[in-house]
């Protein structure tokens, strides 16, 4: 197979630029990259366009924008064969829907060109079933990010039964060559990894408000006051390492791991009946109260932006990457 060098890829193709093909569309470009875009939507074109003008300040705030980039780049086709036409990779962000996916899938594996793999956004779908029976199958590869990719680093990379192993290989490479930070999973599963990790975390946030352990407002805050401030630095097995002292993970493990099979055996699994939802969405409502929308996402914003920058000023200065 003749893939091109990861980090030589300059002109690369967007299939789908709605929440998430758009964010990628104003990463690429803000890598200095050449995009084409694809979206049926009849103003697919205008949306992308105020998306990426949108994006591109923070993306300048953050320093995330490359020497010469341009969002004057950014080209808009009228199909998806034109907009992959000439392109050296594509990042494929139609609607989480199987069929919707195979039947697009049907119409790139007709013209999708020698050396130039396709990677899928899919936040939960298998790509077995998604790549089965093309015969560009050994190119198709899921490189889900974390929205939204234009800040979040984090990509999951899996391959399916008929990805090729040199393709999973490229792609960590290509995203990672771009300033993406890609991880491996070593083979499908419902919800990949990160999802899967979210969810054990909104399992136990639903059941505590569920139970009355405590309020939704106490619950964001245990989160955001305290191991959501470490998580930032730190991923669960290295804070377990700390949290051991000098012995470590094994030194906390020693110590801890009987109350922790004690806390994990009284865990529950949620069933979210209707009965369930409607009392979630109460509770929630009720918590987030006269907010609007806009004023939490800005406040979100506002609060991650300053943490982003600094966490990649600090990485860039000390080789932490
Ligand atoms: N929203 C998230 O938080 C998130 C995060 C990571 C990954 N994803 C994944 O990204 C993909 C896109 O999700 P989204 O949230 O951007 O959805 P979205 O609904 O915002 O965007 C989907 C876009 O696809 C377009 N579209 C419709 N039919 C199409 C077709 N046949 N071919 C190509 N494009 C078509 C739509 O016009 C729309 O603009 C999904 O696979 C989803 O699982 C979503």
């Amino acid at each position: 197979m003749n893939l091109p060098e990861p980090s030589s890829v300059h002109r690369v193709g967007i299939i789908g630029a709605g929440t998430i093909g758009a964010s990628w569309a104003a990463y690429f470009l803000a890598r200095g990259m050449e995009v084409q875009a694809w979206d049926p939507a009849p103003d697919g074109e205008a949306a992308l366009r105020a998306f990426v003008a949108g994006a591109w300040p923070v993306l300048e705030g953050l320093d995330a924008v490359v020497d010469g980039a341009t969002p004057d780049r950014l080209a808009f086709h009228s199909g998806p064969a034109a907009a992959i036409e000439g392109v050296e990779f594509v990042q494929e962000s139609a609607p989480e829907k199987l069929d919707v996916k195979r039947a697009l899938y049907a119409e790139i594996d007709a013209v999708l060109p020698d050396g130039v793999v396709m990677s899928s956004s899919t936040s939960g779908l298998i790509m077995s079933e998604l790549q089965a029976g093309f015969s560009n199958a050994a190119r198709f590869v899921v490189g889900h990010p974390f929205n939204p990719p234009h800040l979040i680093p984090l990509v999951e990379v899996v391959g399916g039964t008929d990805t090729s192993a040199t393709v999973v290989d490229w792609t960590i490479g290509f995203y990672d060559a771009h300033g993406k930070k890609a991880i491996r999973l070593n083979h499908e599963a419902p919800g990949h990894l990160v999802n899967r990790l979210q969810a054990a975390l909104w399992r136990e946030a639903m059941d505590a408000v569920l139970t009355g352990l405590a309020s939704v407002e106490d619950v964001d805050d245990a989160i955001k006051y305290g191991p959501g401030l470490r998580l930032s630095a730190m991923g669960p097995f290295e804070l377990c390492h700390l949290a051991g002292g000098p012995g470590g993970f094994s030194n906390f493990l020693d110590h801890f791991g009987d109350a922790l099979q004690h806390w994990m055996d009284d865990m529950r699994t949620v069933e979210l009946t209707p009965e369930v939802r409607t009392k979630l969405k109460a509770l929630v409502a009720e918590a987030i109260g006269e907010r609007a929308f806009a004023s939490v996402a800005a406040e979100r914003d506002t609060l991650m932006l300053p943490v982003l920058s600094t966490l990649a000023r600090t990485r860039r200065e000390h080789g932490l990457y």
